[in-house]
């Protein structure tokens, strides 16, 4: 495997900058042509979710569907970045991920995106594929995403947590704002009926009622042993000591600061919110959600 390049990124901060409305930073539209060119096939997967709402426990799932029995030696060399690839990103060190995602000798192949619905390449639509969306309730996301912030180099500085809260209402952190990005997918689904919306709260309510779930999204006939033994697999304890899970093989990330697999909760919102802070957000979510019947659980 490839090493990512830390000279290049471990000295700086990359900046925020506006790429077609939206808060991005370079690492993910170097590659732009190459992105919004892609040629999807018709049973590629979209994994699609903003930063931090369980892409990667989403990821591990399908991974484990498809490919847990036909090719054990996967669980042990293949992070999951590798298996599942980031289609935007373009990290020094490291191949492109739309190249990567282009090379996947898998059937289906299964691909990682945070762009927002308007920003995913055509191919996707025009073939029809399947896309598997996860969202997080906005206050667990902003916390999740603030703490990755302070240990991942290629991210933005986030500041302190209050600069962060109001980044995060802005819709200045990378891939933009949280609110267009959950409910432009939502909307997405009333006209593309290949969208199966998952919530990471349910996920963490019955892991198995949410891959029997996924099952029947995917067609696919998964016997309940098997299920269960997957469930098991991406149970947060396992999937934070699994190697291959936890992002610990990713220079960049400083676990010192805070580790990906971090807590795995819903609700650790209080321990972050002020009463004051939580007034604000309460209000400004309800002016920026108005228009959407997506409705998420801040508590389970
Ligand atoms: P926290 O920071 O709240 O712990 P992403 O993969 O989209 O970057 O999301 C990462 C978030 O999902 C982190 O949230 C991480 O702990 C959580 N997560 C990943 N796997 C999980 C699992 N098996 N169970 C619960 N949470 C999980």
């Amino acid at each position: 495997m490839e090493e990512l390049d830390l000279h290049l990124m471990s000295n700086s901060r990359p900046e925020l900058f506006d790429f077609e409305g939206i808060s991005m930073i370079h690492y993910f539209t170097d590659n732009w042509k190459n992105i919004q060119n892609f040629q999807a096939r018709p049973d590629d997967i979209l994994i699609a979710t903003y930063p931090k709402a369980g892409t990667t426990w989403v990821s591990f799932i399908m991974d484990l569907l498809y490919f847990g029995n036909i090719e054990p030696e996967r669980q042990t060399t293949l992070p999951i970045y590798m298996r599942v690839p980031f289609i935007e990103g373009a990290f020094p060190g490291l191949p492109p991920g739309a190249e990567q995602a282009d090379k996947l000798p898998t059937t289906p192949r299964l691909i990682k995106t945070h762009l927002p619905v308007q920003l995913v390449p055509k191919s996707f639509w025009e073939q029809n594929c399947r896309v598997v969306y996860v969202a997080r309730n906005a206050k667990d996301n902003a916390v999740s995403y603030f703490h990755f912030d302070r240990m991942n180099m290629a991210q933005p500085d986030p500041g302190d947590w209050n600069n962060f809260f109001n980044l995060f209402m802005n819709g200045k952190t990378v891939f933009g704002p949280w609110y267009d990005h959950v409910s432009g997918y939502w909307e997405r689904k009333m006209t593309y009926s290949n969208i199966h919306y998952m919530f990471f709260e349910d996920i963490v309510e019955d892991t198995g009622r949410e891959v029997d779930r996924l099952c029947t999204f995917l067609g696919l006939s998964t016997s309940a042993e098997e299920r269960e033994r997957i469930a098991k697999s991406v149970h947060f304890d396992a999937m934070k000591k699994n190697k291959m899970t936890n992002y610990s093989t990713v220079p960049v990330m400083d676990f010192k600061i805070s580790p990906f697999m971090r807590k795995g909760k819903v609700g650790d919102w209080k321990n972050h919110f002020t009463v004051a802070q939580n007034e604000t957000f309460d209000e400004h979510y309800k002016q920026k959600m108005k228009n959407t019947t997506l409705q998420f659980r801040t508590e389970i």
